[in-house]
């Protein structure tokens, strides 16, 4: 186990009926807040009355910035910094998924600089101040709600860039499992996919040999992941499984598991992040697509690794009792197909002549992360591995 320093101040309250702190808790940080949601799925669910009555029960006054869209944009970000400073915002609430808090967190840096908020995702700038977040989570997914990292994407450039600081942690955030009740089946699924690539990136990269704590809490996450994501499915008002599942994505990017691991990276998301900066794709739905391509680009240097992830979470029929990397890249891939999310670029109606194009725009992340083993000859191999 590698040293490490653990330490995240996002206050989380979990639990029916919490979206009512969500007043106090934005209080304690200002009286001018800029209320930050979607495409508009929490008017249609009432999520967005519930918020709105307890700020102003609380005192805290309300600036309007919806219409973030899923894969957020820098000129949507533009514009709410503009807003924070014509209406003298003091503090930042939102209200959604990942793109929502992403967006936020974005808005909450930039509004702080007096450069432009891309300079921070470009790496020219670092953030040195911030104003304060808190949030209410609506999707089990990304795990923005309780971690220091955003990604956004630059409308002129397609470049889907993510960056984290620590004055970008959330002061609080609500985590109320009623909120995802309407998440449709396929975000619900992508969710269950996002936060198990979360556990995957750590997993499969640390080059720590000796991390049996870690390896547990993330084989028990990425269990949860599956088995919560399925009940879900069963029936989307389970409240107790959308519980397990909005729980698991959050513990899954909160840090945690990437205590002691050493040096990380985040291959597979770095690949994904081109195919949501290009063609819009769902995060989620992305990353089911690129897991097995990279998992089996992996292998040929690394099946061990995977062999052991298979042989702990997967049960091999009598004769298997050592499961290969093969079978364990293909039982993920079938629990995918399963769950309904899209294994292949074909299913994405991404053309294979695309693929090109592609590791163009990824490898500019990759220089970004400092993945340099990923040249764009590389990139391309695994996304071959993907058709
Ligand atoms: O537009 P709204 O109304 O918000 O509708 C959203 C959107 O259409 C909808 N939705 C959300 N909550 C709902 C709901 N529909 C019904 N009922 C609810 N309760 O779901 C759609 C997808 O929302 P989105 O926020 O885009 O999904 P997700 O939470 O998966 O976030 C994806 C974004 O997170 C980033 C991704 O890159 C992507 O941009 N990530 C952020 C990370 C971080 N901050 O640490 C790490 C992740 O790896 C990821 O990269
Ligand atoms: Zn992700």
């Amino acid at each position: 186990m590698q040293n490490f320093v653990f330490h995240n101040p996002t206050k989380i309250i979990f639990g029916r009926d919490t979206i009512a702190s969500i007043g106090p808790e934005t209080k304690a940080w200002g009286t001018r807040c800029l209320l930050v949601y979607g495409g508009g799925s929490i008017k249609k669910n009432g999520i967005y009355d519930k918020v709105t009555a307890s700020l102003q029960e609380a005192g805290v006054a309300i600036i309007e910035h919806g219409g973030v869209q899923s894969n957020p944009l820098l000129s949507h970000v533009r514009e709410g910094i503009d807003r924070v400073r014509h209406n003298e915002v003091d503090v930042v609430v939102a209200v959604g998924g990942g793109s929502v808090l992403d967006s936020a967190k974005a808005i909450c840096a930039g509004a702080a600089a007096a450069h432009d908020v891309w300079k921070f995702f470009s790496g020219k700038k670092s953030v040195k101040a911030a104003l304060p977040l808190t949030t209410v989570l609506t999707l089990a997914a990304s795990g923005s709600e309780m971690n220091s990292g955003m990604v956004i994407t630059r409308d002129e450039t397609r470049e889907k860039f993510g960056f984290g600081s620590r004055h970008l942690y959330p002061k609080t955030s609500i985590l109320d499992p009623e909120t995802t009740y309407t998440v449709p089946k396929n975000y619900t699924a992508y969710g269950a996919v996002d936060a198990i690539a979360h556990v995957l990136e750590y997993y499969m990269t640390t080059e720590d040999p000796a991390t049996p704590v870690q390896d547990r809490l993330m084989e028990g996450l990425i269990l949860n992941a599956m088995d919560s994501c399925e009940r879900c499915l069963a029936d989307p008002r389970d409240y107790n499984a959308r519980a397990d599942l909005m729980w698991t994505a959050t513990l899954a990017l909160n840090g945690l598991t990437g205590a002691g691991l050493g040096r990380v990276g985040f291959p597979m998301h770095m690949i994904e992040h081109s195919l949501s900066a290009l063609y819009n794709v769902a995060h989620g739905a992305g990353l089911s697509v690129v897991i097995p391509g990279w998992l089996r680009w992996h292998s040929a240097a690394n099946p061990d690794r995977i062999t052991h992830l298979g042989s702990r979470i997967f049960r091999f029929d009598a004769q298997h009792n050592e499961p290969t990397s093969s079978q364990t890249i293909r039982k993920l891939e079938n629990w995918f197909a399963r769950v309904k999310s899209p294994i292949r670029l074909s299913e994405l109606n991404i053309p294979d002549e695309h693929i090109p194009a592609i590791s163009d725009n990824a490898v500019n992340l990759a220089r970004f992360w400092r993945l340099d083993q990923y040249t764009k000859d590389t990139i391309e191999e695994i996304l071959s591995l993907c058709r």
